[in-house]
């Protein structure tokens, strides 16, 4: 795409009228709770524990984000609702902050450990959180700054944090691995890190320690009486002073944690971090419509059909949209966009995935490809037709090619769900089995195998035609559905996906355009593919 030409310009039809009023007075409720979650994780562990916290001399940890990240440049907080009603809500936020931000003029994902939730300590969902921003730093290529105030494994969850794969062990192996790739490692160490805690800093290229309160410990006093009856406490152990000026753990003694702060954001600013340009970019142009419009199109019933080129025209610069197939497999909607200046190709869903479609989308995947140019998913779908004509017609194997496309695709690839996200649609469309570098849900989004209504039908049939559990009364039958239904209607919600780490967070419509535009400048930075693939027609 070349810079300065102009692209066709989508024409919005469905502004104001009393469908939209309808859909955006029922969306401003799933906003308002939105934010009142969101407001809620801010208060970390309480009332009380943020006053120890005070006391101490310690500052929150997004206030310490706030100190350390350059003034007026974004903070993209990643699953921020982590953890959200699990463990009686009592881990917001999974006990971890993490994001991207710019400190000293480079773009950094952040990691940094709430002390006042359970002393910073690591449940499941804080491992994945962990990992999770790992992985991000990993594939977009981010120097990682570490604030440490961490009490290791949460010791009741143990066997769900340390002993796998993904579990506590596979953080350190990230940050090797990156610092082995030249991505910068660098702690801050604010509290008491004991055990995983202290790998953290140990494993990380460069360390400062705040005089006082922060402490470094692979056993900490109860640890080192129990295993070899040696008393001594907590500031002996592993305090700041010792460990900057005897075992060389720290490379820098702070005397407060403005002060360690101060030297994070001097160490950023002397990696002399370079960045290239791999794609084109153009000037920013706003969106021809409105982006706060996005809810009175899409509304809160998945039901209710809508165009997806009314959420493009939102989110794109100048509306400009330069579609692909257009008068054919017209359920996925291809095109070539620009985004914050960055160029991307689209596939949205607009309706049910034929086979026309599926392979439409395979054939723009390879385009994307082949022209270096990253794709956005944006996912509302019910799943691949099904039926006897579908199955007839080879859905199976249309279906897995585009599915083959998306796992294959070289370049950045960006998934928002704006609404449903169902059965192998999920995987067509670059769900999170599919490694997209990030994946936003909207509020009004559902993610699950089927619906619930379908879940009823196809348990209440197996339960019917059960050998092993005998005869069925139509009591029985009333409780499986009412039962699956519960079941399914729960498991859908955004929040119920984004607590366990599903996605990268929830975010409102609106927000879309400036979260890609901030993903996909950090992708342009990364060095080209190495050769060009051809297009095969589908
Ligand atoms: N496992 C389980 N619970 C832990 C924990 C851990 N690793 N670390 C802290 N907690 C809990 C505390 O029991 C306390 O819970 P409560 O509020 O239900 O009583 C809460 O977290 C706050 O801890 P507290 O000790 O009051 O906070 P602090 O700020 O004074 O100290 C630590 C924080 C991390 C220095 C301190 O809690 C500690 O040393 N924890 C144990 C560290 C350890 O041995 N880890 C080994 C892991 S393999």
């Amino acid at each position: 795409m070349g810079e300065g030409a102009q692209m066709p310009v989508l024409e919005s039809k469905a502004r104001q009228g009393a469908q939209f009023e309808r859909n955006r007075s029922a969306y401003t409720s799933l906003i308002e709770t939105l934010r009142d979650r969101h407001r809620r994780v801010l208060q970390g562990g309480g009332e009380k524990l943020q006053r120890r916290h005070r006391e101490r001399g310690k500052i929150p940890v997004r206030e310490r984000i706030d100190h350390l990240v350059d003034p007026l440049a974004p903070f993209l907080e990643l699953s921020p609702l982590a953890a959200w009603e699990l463990y009686g809500n009592e881990v917001p936020s999974a006990g971890v902050v993490t994001g991207i931000g710019v400190i000293a003029g480079t773009p950094c994902m952040i990691v940094a450990n709430d002390a006042t939730v359970k002393g910073g300590s690591f449940f499941h969902e804080t491992v994945k959180k962990h990992l999770r921003a790992q992985e991000i730093a990993f594939e977009n290529r981010l120097p990682c700054v570490y604030l440490v105030d961490c009490g290791g494994a949460y010791l009741p969850e143990q066997d769900r944090v340390f002993p796998d794969r993904d579990h506590f062990g596979g953080a350190f192996f990230q940050q090797c691995r990156m610092s082995a790739a030249g991505l910068p490692q660098i702690s801050a160490v604010f509290g008491g890190c004991t055990a995983g805690g202290a790998y953290i800093p140990a494993l990380s290229d460069e360390v400062v320690m705040v005089r006082g309160t922060g402490r470094i410990h692979l056993g900490g006093p109860p640890i080192v009486k129990a295993a070899i009856n040696e008393i001594v406490d907590g500031e002996t152990l592993g305090g700041a002073e010792m460990h900057s000026t005897v075992s060389g753990v720290s490379d820098y003694l702070a005397e407060t944690e403005l002060e360690a702060i101060a030297k994070l954001r001097d160490i950023v600013a002397a990696l002399g971090w370079r960045e290239g340009r791999r794609t084109v970019r153009r000037e920013t142009r706003p969106p021809l419509y409105d982006p706060l419009e996005l809810d009175g199109i899409v509304g809160t019933d998945l039901k209710q059909p809508y165009d997806v080129r009314e959420v493009i025209a939102r989110i794109v610069d100048g509306g400009e949209f330069q579609e692909f197939k257009p008068a054919y497999g017209s359920t996925l909607v291809c095109g070539f966009a620009w985004i914050h200046g960055e160029p991307v190709g689209i596939l949205a869903n607009n309706g049910v995935l034929f086979s026309e479609s599926a392979v439409k989308g395979a054939h723009f995947i390879e385009l994307c490809d082949q022209r270096r140019t990253p794709i956005v998913f944006l996912q509302n779908i019910t799943g691949f037709m099904v039926g006897v004509d579908a199955e007839r017609g080879g859905i199976a194997k249309h279906s897995a090619k585009l599915v083959y496309a998306v796992s294959n695709a070289r370049v950045p690839r960006y998934t928002i769900i704006i609404g449903g996200s169902y059965g192998a649609g999920n995987y067509g469309m670059c769900g999170r089995g599919f490694q997209p570098r990030f994946l936003f849900a909207w509020p009004n989004a559902r993610i699950a195998t089927m619906s619930a209504e379908v879940a009823a039908t196809v348990v209440t049939d197996l339960r019917r035609a059960s050998l092993t559990r005998g005869a069925a009364d139509e009591e029985e039958i009333a409780r499986v559905d009412r039962e699956t239904r519960a079941q399914f209607e729960a498991q859908s919600t955004p929040y119920y996906a984004t607590a366990r780490l599903w996605d990268d967070g929830i975010i409102e419509p609106w927000q879309t355009r400036d979260v890609l535009g901030l993903a996909l400048a950090l992708a342009a930075r990364e060095p080209d593919l190495p050769e060009s693939r051809p297009v095969y027609r589908m």
